[in-house]
């Protein structure tokens, strides 16, 4: 099913005012897409997740599901959520802990009535998708945190819905657990073919869930593109932080021309900018700018010809295979990441940066 959000707006009244949670928000979904909603706390992502199954209703704009008008502020359309047919699974998912594993998958199919063999075998379907099939007598008091969460799982999946809405169902588990089952529930979406959106605060969940994301932030859409775009091209210094880890590297920077090209200065040192940079550097308000690099884009005693700065290590992290480097460099700070070789505390380095990886933003972005 395609989903289509026009001009979507809520807003929220209480005694102190009123709270614009999400804010003419314009989107479409493709029909089996893997759909990742991605942003700070508070940015307005559950309440979208709301919007669309129906829990709330819109303060402006429209919610399609492929030709069908589910919500419209304008016209008074609202179906209620069981019309719309979507499953969710909350951010803090509830079981109900009188019933077994069984009878809480088999929930949403009792409500609709579905004849007793019908929902056998469909709960034994998803319970084995899910291998929690020798937990289906259990109550939920006796699960583990994953064990409860790929119930919940499966629960909202024992029938088929129009549209999956994943509300940061993984949070609550270890990273090793939330790694694996993150990859489960990639292939089990892609089985499913059911399209999906997925909401997270955790750029490497989405990075590694979607196949596009939105970055939201305070209510707004910033940019959507695949994860490759959102990395390679980050429309300003939020997307640019938000998305790689460690974050990129930003800094203020001055831009020159000379003899057909432009430069900036770091340290005393002249850096050439690429010239495929040329049309956004043109179109800055300033030349005064935000130099952006990614940690992985900053060479360390580089053997090639490229010129390098001079920067102090002023920290060492381990990361196994490579080490993060906290380095100065005059007035700027940057993190470097580079393959493990002996280095010192305040040990000075040849710093190179990758000129085809800078980044170039307006400083008011
Ligand atoms: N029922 C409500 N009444 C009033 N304000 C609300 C209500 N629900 C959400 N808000 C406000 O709307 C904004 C968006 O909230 P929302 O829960 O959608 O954020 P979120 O992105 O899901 O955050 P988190 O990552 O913390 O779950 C917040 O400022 C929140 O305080
Ligand atoms: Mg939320």
């Amino acid at each position: 099913m395609n989903l289509r959000l026009v001009e979507l707006t809520k807003r929220f009244f209480s005694k102190h005012g009123s709270i614009l949670a999400v804010n003419d928000v314009n989107l479409e979904i493709d029909s089996g897409e893997f759909f990742v909603l991605l942003g700070p706390s508070g940015c307005g992502k559950s309440t979208m997740l709301n919007l669309i199954a129906g829990l709330e209703k819109p303060t402006r704009g429209e919610i399609w599901f492929d030709e069908t008008l589910v919500a419209s502020a304008s016209r008074r359309v609202f179906l209620p959520p069981k019309e719309r047919n979507v499953a969710m699974v909350f951010q803090s998912y509830a079981l109900y802990p009188h019933l077994t594993v069984f009878e809480n998958i088999a929930f949403p199919l009792r409500i609709r009535r579905t004849k007793e063999q019908l929902i056998k075998e469909s709960v034994q379907r998803v319970a084995s998708m899910l291998a929690i099939s020798e937990l289906l007598d259990r109550k939920p008091a006796g699960l583990s945190g994953g064990q409860r969460q790929r119930v919940a799982i499966a629960r909202a999946i024992v029938r088929k819905p129009n549209i999956f809405l994943l509300d940061e169902p993984l949070s609550n588990l270890d990273a090793q657990l939330r790694a694996s089952t993150r990859g489960e529930l990639k292939n089990l979406q892609r089985n499913l073919g059911v399209t999906t959106i997925y909401v997270t605060h955790d750029q490497i969940e989405a990075m590694g869930l979607g196949d596009r994301i939105a970055v939201l932030k305070d209510g707004r859409i910033v940019q959507i593109g695949t994860p490759d775009e959102l990395y390679e091209n980050p429309v300003n210094p939020f997307v640019a932080k938000f998305i790689g880890s460690p974050p990129m590297n930003l800094f203020k920077a001055s831009i020159n021309y000379d003899k057909g090209s432009f430069f900036i200065t770091v340290g005393n040192k002249k850096i050439k900018l690429p010239d495929n940079k040329a049309e956004r550097i043109m179109s800055l308000k300033s030349k005064d700018c935000l130099i952006g690099i990614r940690p992985e884009h900053i060479y360390i005693n580089p053997s090639g010809a490229e010129e390098t700065l001079k920067g102090k290590i002023t920290s060492i992290e381990p990361l196994g295979k490579d080490v993060l480097l906290h380095i100065s460099i005059g007035e700027n700070k940057f993190t470097a990441i580079t393959p493990k070789m002996r280095f010192e505390e305040y040990e000075i380095v040849n710093v190179g940066f990758d000129p085809e990886r800078i980044h170039v933003f307006e400083i008011q972005d």
